[in-house]
């Protein structure tokens, strides 16, 4: 069976339930033909429950981004289940509550470094440890949440997920001799653990309802997924720093 991602090791972050954007992608991959390794974070035990209904077996390995031991034995440990990378897919975000949910003005500094470090550095450090993984070139894509305007709610997440941009457009710029492509899907809201952590996510969500031309179904993680999986193919060769939204059309309307 042909698919789009046949041949391609793919190592996929962020699976934590079947609601996470990144099983989704997991699922997707391996129906295309990828060979999927994943990565979870602290409830090892819960992302393999969770891997088992994926439709192949795919292997966990431990990966808190914050941890510089496991970033720097990363490589070693994929190539334990596979010979190198042809995709990454980051799909990792995280803030602290008091960096969410209207308490902009007042939220410290550390709340937003540990914002930053997690959502947006991690960005730069996942690749890097994977780099050697890449032999001839690939693809690396992550997860956005349109920030080039202010939301209700997102506050230092939002500012988190700007770093994220740039981040990907510096690595695009660094990476692009090695024929690596490091490009974002910025996604409408869907409703998973990350998102539920995000105090009024339910009003920043009923924009959608208003605004996105075509519909957009806040339990429907799929429509993100495909969009990752088309940017981990052959498809889009000369095609990095951009930014795809999948969100409905929301981004392209003003009122
Ligand atoms: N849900 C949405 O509305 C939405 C919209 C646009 C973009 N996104 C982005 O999609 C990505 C995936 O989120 P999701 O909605 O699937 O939610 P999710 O909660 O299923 O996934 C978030 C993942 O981040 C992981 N994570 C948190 N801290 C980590 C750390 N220190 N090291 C490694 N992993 C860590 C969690 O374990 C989890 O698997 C995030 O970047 C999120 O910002 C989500």
């Amino acid at each position: 069976m042909s698919g789009l991602l046949n041949g391609k090791r793919i190592l996929v972050t962020g699976v934590l339930l079947e609601s996470s954007i990144a099983f989704h992608t997991a699922k997707l991959a391996q129906e295309q033909g990828a060979e999927v390794v994943l990565t979870g974070f602290g409830r090892l035990s819960l992302v393999e429950r969770i891997a088992n209904r994926l439709p192949k077996p795919a292997p966990v390995i431990e990966l808190d981004v914050a941890n510089t031991e496991h970033l720097d034995t990363l490589a070693d440990r994929v190539r334990q289940h596979v010979d190198g990378l042809d995709g990454v897919v980051h799909s990792i975000g995280f803030a602290p509550q008091d960096a969410l949910g209207g308490n902009f003005l007042n939220t410290p500094w550390e709340s937003v470094a540990t914002a930053v470090q997690v959502s947006a550095y991690s960005l730069k450090s996942l690749t890097m440890a994977t780099l050697p993984l890449f032999e001839n070139g690939g693809s690396v894509v992550g997860m956005d949440f349109d920030a080039t305007v202010a939301w209700p709610q997102y506050d230092w997440m939002g500012v988190a997920k700007a770093a994220l941009e740039s981040t990907s457009r510096y690595l695009a710029r660094d990476l692009g001799k090695e024929n690596i492509r490091v490009n974002l899907v910025s996604a409408g809201p869907i409703k998973s653990m990350a998102a539920k952590s995000i105090p009024g996510f339910e009003e920043l969500a009923k924009v959608w309802d208003d605004r996105a031309p075509l519909t957009w179904d806040l339990a429907d993680p799929e429509p993100a997924a495909r969009g990752v999986v088309a940017l981990l193919s052959d498809w889009f060769p000369k095609t990095t720093g951009e930014i795809v939204h999948v969100d409905g059309g929301l981004h392209a309307i003003g009122a």
